[in-house]
This record gives structure tokens, sequence and C-alpha cells, in this order.
């Protein structure tokens, strides 16, 4: 790993993802999740205060640094977090084995979604949902060209960051069933368009 992904990147990422706007759709996303929950791309722990009803939380993520900026947060919490350092590409977690998942914001970055999104459905019991915020591909095919023509040139320092993924194409793909799902522009950030919404493993 280069000396701006261990050191400068990390701390970047907690910044930039600490933005109050994003506070508000984060407590709307995980407020909801129950029992134990797995959360892929658990960052710096931003969404850690806004949990209201959970038993433990399974915070996976292959960033140590990341993690190590989560630990004052980790701290506060009411709720037993056990960190998993590993890729959602393979969860090291049995079948059927969370009551939730959440992901926020973390769909963008993970090298293959569509088998981190399998991964997903594994361990998620029957009837659990996922609970997600994630930017992507936005419908406005002039955006979306813009999407694709600047994701190679930012991801070197995003930390492989995609703005051109259709998020609910990849979770309806990997089997699961999207019950409710918003989106938006973002009227500040015209490349990150917003999908937001749950989805279920059918039983
Ligand atoms: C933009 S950050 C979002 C962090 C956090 N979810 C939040 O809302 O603040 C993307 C996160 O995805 C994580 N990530 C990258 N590759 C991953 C992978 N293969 N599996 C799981 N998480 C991954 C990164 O380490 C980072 O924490």
């Amino acid at each position: 790993m280069n000396f701006y992904n261990k050191y400068i990147l990390p701390k970047l990422v907690n910044y930039d993802m600490s933005d109050k706007n994003f506070g508000k759709e984060r407590s709307a996303v995980v407020e909801n999740a129950s029992g134990v929950v797995l959360e892929v791309g658990f960052g710096s722990g931003l969404n850690i205060p806004f949990y209201k009803n959970i038993s433990k939380l399974y915070g996976l993520d292959p960033s140590s640094e990341l993690y190590k900026i989560a630990n004052e947060r980790i701290k506060e919490a009411n709720f037993p977090i056990e960190h998993i350092k590993a890729s959602a590409e393979n969860i090291p977690l049995p079948n059927d084995s969370v009551d939730t998942i959440t992901s926020t914001w973390s769909m963008c970055t993970i090298p293959d979604p569509k088998l981190a999104l399998k991964e997903m459905l594994r361990v998620l019991k029957p009837g659990g949902k996922f609970m997600f915020i994630e930017h992507g591909a936005s419908p406005k095919k002039a955006i979306e060209n813009l999407q694709k023509i600047f994701t190679p040139i930012t991801k070197p320092f995003t930390g492989g960051c995609h703005m051109d993924r259709k998020i609910d194409e990849l979770i309806t793909n990997a089997g699961f069933e999207i019950i409710s799902m918003k989106n938006s522009g973002e009227k500040y950030k015209p490349l990150y368009y917003l999908y937001k919404g749950v989805a279920v493993k059918n039983i």
C-alpha cells in the first residue's frame, strides 16, 4: 500500500464522510436496523451513533487505518462491536447468520460489488433486510457519460470509488428484492446520484 492510501486517504475519508448532511441520511438508513447487524464498509464508524435497537454490530472493512479512527466512536457505543478485517467479497460469517445488513457509501468502492452482494445475501437470514444508501449511475445519460469519464481519473485518489455503478441493478441481480427506494440527484454534487432504500432476502 502506498503512502497516500495508508496515511492520507483514511483521514480524508473520515473528514469527507463526516459531512453533517450525510449524518441525516445515515440516521434514516440505519436507525431501523435490528438484531445482529453486519455493516459492510464500516470505515471510521460514522454510523455508530445512529443505531437504535441492535444487539451486536459486525463492522466489516479491509482498512485497519479507518478502524483505528473508529476507535473513539466504538468506545461510546452501548452495544458490542466486532471488527471483521476482511473484504465483502469473502465474508467470514456462516450462512443465514445476521438479521440486518447495512451499507452506506461503500458499494462504490468495493472492487467486485457483484460478488460482495452475493456474499451479503448468503450471510443474511431469510426475511432479513439490507438497508443502504449509495451513490451511483445517474439515469440522465449526459451525467452518466460524465461519470464514466471522471471515474478512471478520480479513482486513484478516492480509494477506488466508482461513480457509474447501477446500484439497484446490482442489488436486484444478486437476488435481493428491493422493497423501497428513493433516488435523488445531488444539487451540489451532480455526479453523485443517490440510491437510498431497503432490500430483502426472500424466504
Ligand atoms: C467512502 S468509504 C465509506 C465508509 C463508511 N461506510 C461511511 O459511510 O462513512 C468506503 C468504504 O468501503 C471500504 N471498502 C473498500 N473495499 C472494500 C471491500 N472489498 N469490502 C468491504 N469494504 C470495502 C473502504 O475501506 C471504506 O471504508
